[in-house]
C-alpha cells in the first residue's frame, strides 16, 4: 500500500542508527514501491558535507546492512529523494535553511526523526516551533533513551510537548516492531486456545531474555552512563512484559492497547531496598571468549573507567499485582557478551496436577511456549507425547511455527514497520508518555539502590550466561532459565 507523500527530516542523519537502520528501512520501502517520487528524505547532521559526499557515505555505510536487497538502480531512485543539511541543532539559522527546503506544504506529512542524543531534543523542538516548521500534519519520532531517570524524562517530554501534541509524538521502542512480538498479539487475541490458560492458575513463570554477543562496540562513553537497566530493561524488556501480561484490549486502536499496557506497568510490584538486594542482579563482564574469539573485559573498553560499576547484565524477578498474575514470577534478563544473540519469551505452564503415568515416565516435563525473536523468528509449543515403543515413556515434542518457512513474504525489519507507521500516523506500536514514566518509576528504586550501594557488580566471564546470582534468582523458586534445563 503506498505511503502518503511525506518529508522526513532525520536529525542525526550521519549517525549509526541512520546508517544501520533508518536509511536502509527507507531504501527498502523505495524498493517496495511505496514511496512516491515526491516524497523526500532530508538528512541533517552537524558535519559539513555536500549532498554528494553524504550520499557516498550513506551508500558505503548502508550497503552491508542491505545485503542482497542492494542494487544500483534502486539506490539511484532512493538517492534522488535524499538531500543533506549541515545543521547546528542550537542555531536558529540552520532551521531557516531547513524551512526553506521544506517549503509550504500544509497537506504533506512531515516527520521529524530525533536520532540524536536526548539533550538536543528540547532545543530542536523549540527551534522547529519558533521557525514555524511544525504543521498540523507534522509528527516527531523520538529515540530512546528518553532521559536517565523519571525526572529527566519528564523534562524532555515537557520540552517536546510544548511544541507537539501527544498524538504527534511517536516514542519508538523498536522491540514493538519485531514480527514475533506482533505475532504474540495475534496468538493471544486471534485465538481462543491460549487466553483461558494465560493466567496464574496455569502459568508457573514467565522468562524474558534478550542476550547479545556484542559488547559496547565503541560506545563506552555512552554506555558508562547508561548501563543495561536503562539501555534495555526499562524499555524493551518491560514493553515485552506488557505484551505478555496485558488484558485483552477492546480494540487495536492506539489508546485501547496503550491503556492496557499502562495498567500492567502500574501493577508491577514496587521494589523495596530489600527486594533490590534479593530480586535483582547487577552483572558486568570480565574478559572471556565469545563466538570464535577472545574478548576483553568491560572495564578495558575505551571510554570506560577502570573501576566502573556500570552493569552490562541485569536480571530481575518482577511480580504483577493483579488477579490474573498474582504470585507468577516474571524473570527478565539482558546482557552484553553472552554466548548467543538470543531474544525470547518463555511461558512455562504448570505441571499436570496429578501425573497418572508416574513422575518417572513424565520426567517432570510440562507445557511450554517459546516465542523467539532471535536468532530465528518462531513460536514453539511444547507438548508431552508418548515415545513409540513398549513402555509408557513420555517426552516433550514441539509444534514449531517458523515464520520464515510458513510465510514466504519478505519480513519487515522492526524499524521499517515503525517508520511506515509513523508516516501513516499509526500510534499503536509507540509508547505513550504515561507508560514511559510508569516504567521509569518502577526501575528507579533499583537505580537508586545500586547507585548508593558500595557493592560491586557481580562479575561474569564474557561468553557465559551471566553471573551465578542470575541462576540463583530462579533456583530459589525451584526454577531454572530455559537453556539451563
Ligand atoms: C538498542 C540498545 O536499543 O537495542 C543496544 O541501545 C542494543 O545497546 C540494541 O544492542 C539491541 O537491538 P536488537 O534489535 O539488535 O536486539
Amino acid at each position: 500500500k503506498p505511503l502518503p507523500d511525506f518529508d522526513m527530516v532525520l536529525f542525526g542523519g550521519t549517525g549509526d542508527l541512520a546508517m544501520r537502520k533508518l536509511l536502509p528501512a527507507l531504501y527498502q520501502q523505495v524498493k517496495a514501491g511505496t514511496v512516491s517520487p515526491a516524497s523526500r528524505i532530508l538528512a541533517a547532521a552537524r558535519r559539513k558535507l555536500s549532498r554528494a559526499e553524504f550520499l557516498d557515505l550513506a551508500e558505503a555505510s548502508c550497503k552491508p546492512f542491505l545485503g542482497e536487497a542492494y542494487d544500483a538502480a534502486t539506490w539511484k531512485a532512493f538517492a534522488e529523494r535524499v538531500s543533506y543539511f549541515s545543521v547546528d541543532a542550537q542555531d536558529a539559522a540552520s532551521y531557516a535553511v531547513l524551512g526553506e527546503a521544506l517549503g509550504q506544504h500544509p497537506d504533506r506529512v512531515r516527520v521529524f526523526y530525533y536520532s540524536t542524543a536526548p539533550e538536543f531534543f528540547a532545543a530542536i523542538s523549540a527551534h522547529l516551533g519558533n521557525a514555524g516548521l511544525i504543521t498540523a500534519r507534522s509528527r516527531v519520532v523520538v529515540e530512546k533513551p528518553l532521559g536517565h531517570d523519571l525526572e529527566s524524562s519528564r523534562e524532555i517530554n515537557d520540552a517536546v510537548g510544548q511544541h507537539f501534541a501527544e498524538r504527534q509524538i511517536f516514542r519508538i521502542d523498536h522491540y514493538l516492531g519485531k514480527e514475533p512480538v506482533q505475532n504474540l498479539l495475534a496468538l493471544r487475541f486471534g485465538n481462543v486456545l491460549f487466553e483461558p490458560l494465560w493466567r496464574r492458575e496455569w502459568v508457573q513463570d514467565v522468562q524474558i531474555t534478550v542476550a547479545e554477543q556484542l559488547g559496547v562496540e565503541g560506545r563506552g562513553d555512552f554506555y558508562e552512563h547508561t548501563g543495561a537497566l536503562r539501555d534495555m530493561l526499562q524499555n524493551h524488556l518491560l514493553q515485552l512484559l506488557c505484551i505478555v501480561a496485558m488484558e485483552p484490549p477492546t480494540g487495536s486502536d492506539p489508546d485501547a492497547v496503550r491503556d492496557e499496557k499502562l495498567k500492567v506497568l502500574r501493577s508491577l510490584k514496587p521494589f523495596t531496598p530489600m527486594d533490590v538486594a534479593t530480586k535483582t542482579v547487577r552483572g558486568q563482564y570480565k574478559a572471556g571468549a565469545v563466538g570464535s574469539g577472545p574478548v576483553s573485559a568491560y572495564v578495558e573498553e575505551p571510554g570506560v573507567a577502570p573501576d566502573s560499576r556500570t552493569e552490562t547484565f541485569v536480571a530481575v524477578k518482577a511480580e504483577i499485582d493483579t488477579w490474573r498474575w498474582a504470585g507468577v514470577p516474571f524473570f527478565l534478563r539482558t546482557g552484553k557478551r553472552m554466548p548467543d544473540k538470543l531474544a525470547e519469551i518463555v511461558i512455562n505452564f504448570r505441571p499436570v496436577p496429578h501425573p497418572i503415568f508416574g513422575e518417572a515416565a513424565h520426567g517432570g516435563r510440562a507445557n511450554r511456549l517459546i516465542i523467539r525473536m532471535q536468532p530465528d523468528e518462531s513460536m514453539r509449543l511444547y507438548l508431552v507425547a508418548k515415545q513409540p515403543g513398549d513402555a509408557m515413556t513420555l517426552q516433550p515434542v514441539n509444534l514449531n511455527l517458523d515464520f520464515a518457512e510458513s510465510f514466504r513474504a519478505r519480513r519487515l525489519e522492526a524499524y521499517e514497520r515503525l517508520l511506515m507507521d509513523a508516516i501513516r500516523g499509526k500510534l499503536t506500536l509507540f509508547v505513550r508518555r504515561d507508560e514511559q514514566e510508569a516504567a521509569w518509576r518502577w526501575v528507579e528504586p533499583i537505580l537508586e539502590n545500586w547507585a548508593s550501594s558500595e557493592e560491586r557488580p557481580k562479575y561474569y566471564t564474557a561468553g557465559s550466561w551471566g553471573p551465578a546470582a542470575s541462576s540463583a534468582l530462579l533456583s530459589r523458586d525451584g526454577l531454572a532459565w530455559n537453556e539451563e534445563d
